[in-house]
């Protein structure tokens, strides 16, 4: 029998062991803290897990993290030697793209604006850009960034996106490597940050990425979202160009610091919208279906989908 845990922490385990043994309804199946005799489990489904209880997994299949983002998992050291396994999953990709672009028409609508003119009962309209005249860039061009930029250039936006390696995507102007980026921020009126967590990333959006975003563009100035990671962002120099008005406003989904503080100022900040990392929130339904497939496929003696690279950070 195929022995399963389940470890996870943040989030209720309960509608993820439903789910699972729904897929694979024949597996033993371990909820941590409770894993039993920890040297029978073949699988561990893993979101922010104890690492100490992972490393113990000493004869693990694989690693499946129960999420796009794997940072959560290599951040440990010690790791069993086996294939850590990433969500990719069309339920992931669509809600990662409704939050992107609900937060780009925010800002490209003025939703600002118009909250604070109904508050003051004033009928008074503003200019509009069109989308057209309006620079999305996108850093990240995966699974998650590349599906965003598509639905933003299906509504008229003049969408770019940046990635490590060079990308053709139709429809969208594609920047790579750290000699691309600089002519990517210099046409970026809203910057939407889908990054996973890397040495690389950590920090990127920082003071100097910043100012390299122009302030004469259809909006007025630039625009950020970061649905990515928070460990990518440099959070005092975000609020220091929002104070200069070097950035117009900024969605934040993530954070460095989560849950976000009681007293960290974003909560209060008139130019920035906060959601508690809930941009693409994971489906048990959905991706235990993927991971379903998955285990079956390894079990029958296939390899994996999905296996991050280690030595990448993604
Ligand atoms: P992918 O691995 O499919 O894509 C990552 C993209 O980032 C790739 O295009 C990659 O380039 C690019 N990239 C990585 N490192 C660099 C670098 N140093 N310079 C330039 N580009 C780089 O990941 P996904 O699209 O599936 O997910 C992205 C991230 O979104 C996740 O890692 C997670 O952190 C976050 N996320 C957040 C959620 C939320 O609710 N807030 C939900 C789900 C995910 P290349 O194509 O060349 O490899
Ligand atoms: C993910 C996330 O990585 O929800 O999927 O952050």
């Amino acid at each position: 029998m195929t022995t399963i845990a389940l470890m996870i922490r943040g989030w209720d385990p309960s509608e993820w062991a439903d789910a699972i043994t729904k897929e694979l309804p024949d597996i033993d199946l371990r909820i941590f803290p409770d894993m039993g005799d920890v040297s029978e489990i073949d699988y561990a489904l893993v979101w922010n897990p104890d690492a100490a209880a992972l490393c113990a997994c000493r004869n693990l299949k694989a690693i499946f993290s129960l999420g796009a983002g794997v940072d959560h998992i290599l951040k440990h050291e010690g790791l069993p030697d086996v294939p850590i396994i990433r969500v990719v999953d069309p339920d992931l990709t669509m809600r990662m793209s409704e939050y992107v672009v609900w937060r780009v028409l925010d800002h490209h609508r003025m939703g600002d604006y118009y909250r604070d003119r109904q508050q003051a009962g004033d009928w008074n309209e503003r200019t509009q850009p069109a989308a057209s005249e309006v620079r999305v860039g996108i850093m990240g061009l995966g699974e998650l960034g590349r599906d965003a930029a598509l639905c933003l250039s299906r509504l008229g936006f003049d969408v770019a996106g940046w990635s490590r390696s060079a990308k053709s995507i139709e429809g969208v102007h594609c920047f790579d490597g750290d000699d691309g980026l600089k002519a990517f921020l210099a046409r970026t009126d809203i910057l939407v940050c889908l990054l996973p967590l890397t040495p690389q990333t950590t920090g990127i959006i920082d003071a100097d990425l910043l100012a390299q975003l122009p302030q004469d563009g259809a909006l007025g100035g630039p625009f950020l979202i970061n649905a990515g990671r928070g460990g990518s962002q440099v959070e005092d120099d975000i609020l220091t160009a929002l104070d200069a008005g070097t950035l117009q406003g900024a969605s934040l989904d993530v954070f460095r610091t989560e849950p976000l503080p009681e007293d960290s100022p974003f909560w209060s900040h008139p130019k920035v919208f906060v959601t508690p990392h809930c941009a693409s929130a994971s489906a048990p339904s959905p991706l235990c279906r993927y991971i379903g497939q998955q285990i079956e496929k390894m079990e029958a003696g296939g390899t994996p989908d999905n296996v991050v690279d280690p030595q990448r950070g993604y």
